[in-house]
């Protein structure tokens, strides 16, 4: 457990490369799993979401090898069904290889998930998916256990667009026997970036990125390599350090159709971004202006910017109202950054934030990966240090933060316990 100790105060300047995405790139690590062939993905962040979901695929059997920034996975040697239980609590999304150990050898056991403390994250909506495609599901003692001799085509309706459901679905759908159609799908950039790495291994897969997804099963699956997309969060993040430092700072390797929620937000509190060819140029023109947010899955105004847009808005000039409705508790930042002098009242999935005109140093706490970045560019603004701790969950999610953000000429360096 270590802390980020930050002097605020100054504007930062420069330009930085942001990361593949980390929400693309754990799905595609789960798919890797499918048999038909080894994956070599490029562009893979050293995050340690990823090194877990990597000791997941190993302990399972899977011989998997950083070259540079790309992992290859050779899934051949898995046989082993049972993923490990203090990898699964410990992250979320490695609850999905149960779908492709499903398709790969007709039974598969995993624990049930962790992930970060932002509600209760359930997994109805997978379980509902898997047993229409032919699984016979148990739960019990912390774990599901999963058989299907034989994956059928099915039609699902997912009650609301989840896009790890969406994922686990889709991925599973591939070796199933005839046509899956997937209603109500999340239409996330990174579901369109797994569809297409599926694609390069022989699924076939139409209306990723749309309501509705359709998955013609095929008999098997091939190698594939695949280079993931730019990750629209990490780059989103960075945005805000510009407008909330008061400076200019040129993103750059991003998909800038991809942030287009963040980028209204921003022009609309009256910092200047600029659209370039792979790149966006954030340019703050003084104190932001407050302004409303409400959190919708994709294209709407994402839930992991909801922390980090907070953050700017505890020192907007006016009052705004945030609002969460993707997930049901994801305020955990908000004492957090009232500690450092921020105005703001939670009434339900809603939080008013009075903005001030400037924060004071203090030591807080991240929560989860999203509200760690938060309070970052929090102290970035604030008047004296900062120290954020419990920096793990920000690792989680953000390869390198400190490094990037001193080379912006942020005055912040890392404490470990
Ligand atoms: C993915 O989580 C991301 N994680 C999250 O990013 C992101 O916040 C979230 O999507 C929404 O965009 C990864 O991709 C690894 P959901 P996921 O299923 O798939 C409810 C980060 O900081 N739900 O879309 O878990 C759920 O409780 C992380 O990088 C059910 O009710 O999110 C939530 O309220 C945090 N039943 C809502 O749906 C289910 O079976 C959206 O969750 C599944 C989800």
């Amino acid at each position: 457990m270590g802390s980020m100790v930050v002097r605020g105060g100054r504007a930062l300047e420069g330009r930085v490369a942001v990361e593949g995405a980390k929400n693309s790139v754990l799905p595609i690590l789960a798919a890797s799993l499918l048999p038909g062939g080894p994956s070599l993905i490029h562009n893979v962040p050293a995050v340690n979401d990823v090194f877990t979901v990597i000791e997941v695929l190993t302990s399972l059997g899977a011989r998997v090898e950083w070259r540079g920034t790309a992992v290859a996975v050779d899934a051949g040697g898995v046989g082993s069904r049972q993923a490990p239980e203090a990898l699964v609590r410990r992250m979320r999304a490695a609850f999905w290889v149960l779908g492709p150990l499903l398709a790969r050898s007709g039974q598969a056991a995993i624990s049930l998930p962790g992930g970060c403390a932002i509600g209760s994250r359930p997994i109805d909506l997978h379980v509902k998916g898997l047993a229409a495609l032919g699984a016979d599901i148990e739960c019990g003692h912390g774990s599901i256990l999963a058989r299907a001799p034989r994956l059928r085509g099915t039609r699902v309706y997912l009650d609301l667009p989840s896009v790890g459901a969406t994922e686990h679905l889709m991925v599973t759908a591939t070796l199933a026997e005839g046509t899956t159609i997937i209603e109500n799908a999340a239409e996330e950039p990174e579901i369109v970036d797994l569809a297409a790495y599926l694609a390069a291994r022989g699924a076939r897969i139409s209306g990723a990125g749309t309501r509705v997804i359709r998955v013609e099963g095929v008999t098997e699956l091939g190698a594939a390599e695949h280079t993931v997309i730019p990750d629209r969060i990490e780059a989103g993040t960075f945005m805000i350090a510009a407008a909330i430092s008061g400076g200019e700072i040129e993103v750059a390797g991003v998909i800038p159709e991809h942030l287009k929620g963040a980028t209204a937000k921003l022009r609309e509190a009256g910092v200047t971004v600029e659209e370039g060819e792979g790149q966006l140029t954030v340019r703050a023109t003084g104190r932001p202006r407050a302004v409303d947010v409400k959190t919708l899955p994709y294209p709407g105004f994402p839930t992991d910017l909801q922390a980090p847009m907070m953050a700017l808005m505890a020192v907007a000039e006016g009052t705004s109202l945030i609002t969460e409705t993707v997930f049901e508790s994801r305020f955990a930042h908000v004492d957090e950054l009232k500690r450092m002098g921020a105005d703001i009242v939670i009434e339900g999935r809603s939080a008013l934030v009075r903005g001030r005109p400037g924060l004071t140093g203090a030591s807080v706490r991240a929560t989860d990966i999203r509200a760690g970045a938060a309070l970052i560019l929090a102290a970035l603004a604030a008047e004296g240090s900062s120290e954020v701790g419990a920096i793990h969950h920000l690792d989680r999610g953000y390869a390198g933060l400190e490094h990037k953000l001193h080379s912006l000429g942020a005055d912040i360096r890392r404490r470990e316990d």
